[in-house]
């Protein structure tokens, strides 16, 4: 077809199309914009000052050169177009034209003092070890390496993090971020999950934020947290808490449940049967019964048109993360059943309490 020649019957399109390119393009701009809001504590000055606060107001307060004052308002304005601020009058100059920025609920999950704050979730996921395999992508679809993080560092994640304490940290203080969310919900909401055990196994349960909120919540309850050597070295076990260095692959502490959040996510199909059976070989036998336990997203579907857009691209963009990481990948309700028969389990149950995560119970009975 000649395009050039149809060029004038369609230029609507082609400038719809245009910008639908650019909007692509500079998609990044949105993540390092509220990134850098975050690393200026951008949330946090806003919170402290207890009202609208007028960007003469925000410049004073942020550590910042006074020669870069003239560009906060730019960095304001993106922040505002993608729902991180508002902007509200200012109370008792309700006759004055001039407005403050106020916080969203997005931006006060951001606030350093806020106990679910997200920001080490941010830092870690935007730090450039973890976005420079992006750049990646296309080659590893030529080469035979098992993940795009492979293709850019020459080894897997936690290899590396095993070998740099510093991204060990930063991961597991960005993974515990989110778990303390989790966490208080579902020792809150989901109690009916535990109240029949007497001993629970977290499967790459980090450095133990889920399992002490369950230990706690449920004193008789014998708490095992299963990780990596390298992650659960040095971490002190308490009265109903203890932590072992292991390797899921091999095998799982004895326990009459698994927990595993945001494990299965990671691992192709054919390694989530190997650890889904390694489960079953920690119960004390069929007859007694055990469950897993899997905090993960459950995708309703990816097609558009069943959810909001908002929510298919966040389900997307984790299937992407997890593709490009690690070797794991987005599951819907048939996939996940799909896993469970696999590894011989008989049935399991859906609780949709954490938005676009789920807690799955698989039976083994
Ligand atoms: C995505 S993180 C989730 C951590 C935690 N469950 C949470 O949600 O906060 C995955 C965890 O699995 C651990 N892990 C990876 N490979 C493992 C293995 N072979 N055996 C045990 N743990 C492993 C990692 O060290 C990491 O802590």
């Amino acid at each position: 077809m000649d395009l050039a020649r149809n060029l004038g019957d369609h230029t609507g399109e082609l400038f719809q199309a245009q910008a639908h390119i650019w909007n692509h393009i500079f998609n990044f701009i949105n993540s390092m914009s509220v990134k850098c809001a975050t690393q200026l504590g951008i949330p946090d000055v806003i919170h402290k000052h207890g009202q609208p606060m007028t960007l003469d107001q925000l410049i004073d307060a942020l550590p910042i050169k006074n020669a870069k004052a003239p560009f906060v308002y730019r960095l304001m304005q993106i922040l505002i177009h993608s729902g991180f601020f508002i902007e509200a009058k200012i109370p008792g100059n309700e006759n004055d034209n001039q407005k403050g920025y106020l916080l969203t609920s997005a931006s006060e999950l951001l606030l350093k003092s806020n106990p679910f704050s997200m920001t080490p979730f941010l830092l870690a996921m935007l730090d450039p070890t973890l976005t420079d395999p992006w750049q990646n992508l296309s080659q590893w679809f030529q080469n035979s390496d098992e993940t795009p993080f492979y293709t850019c560092h020459g080894r897997s994640i936690y290899a590396f993090a095993s070998h740099e304490p510093w991204l060990n940290q930063f991961f597991n203080e960005a993974m515990a971020s989110d778990t303390r969310l989790v966490s208080s919900v579902v020792t809150k909401d989901c109690k009916h999950v535990f109240e029949s055990l007497n001993s629970l196994v977290d499967v790459g349960g980090g450095t133990g934020t889920f399992a002490k909120a369950i230990a706690d919540a449920f004193p008789r309850l014998k708490c095992t947290v299963l990780d990596l050597p390298h992650v659960v070295d040095g971490l002190e076990s308490s009265k109903n808490l203890a932590y072992v260095g292991g390797n899921m692959f091999e095998a799982i502490p004895p326990a009459d449940a698994v927990l595993m959040k945001w494990i299965l996510i990671d691992w192709s199909d054919d390694e989530c049967v190997q650890i889904l059976k390694k489960c079953k070989e920690a119960f004390p036998s069929k007859e007694k019964g055990g469950k897993v336990i899997i905090v993960d997203m459950f995708c309703k579907s990816l097609q558009k048109g069943d959810d909001d857009h908002e929510t298919i691209e966040t389900q997307l963009f984790f299937d992407m993360e997890v593709m490009v990481l690690l070797k794991g990948r987005q599951r819907n309700e048939k996939d996940w059943a799909k896993l469970f028969t696999e590894a011989g389990f008989s049935d399991y149950k859906i609780t949709a309490v954490l938005g676009l995560r789920s807690i799955i119970e698989v039976y083994y009975y």
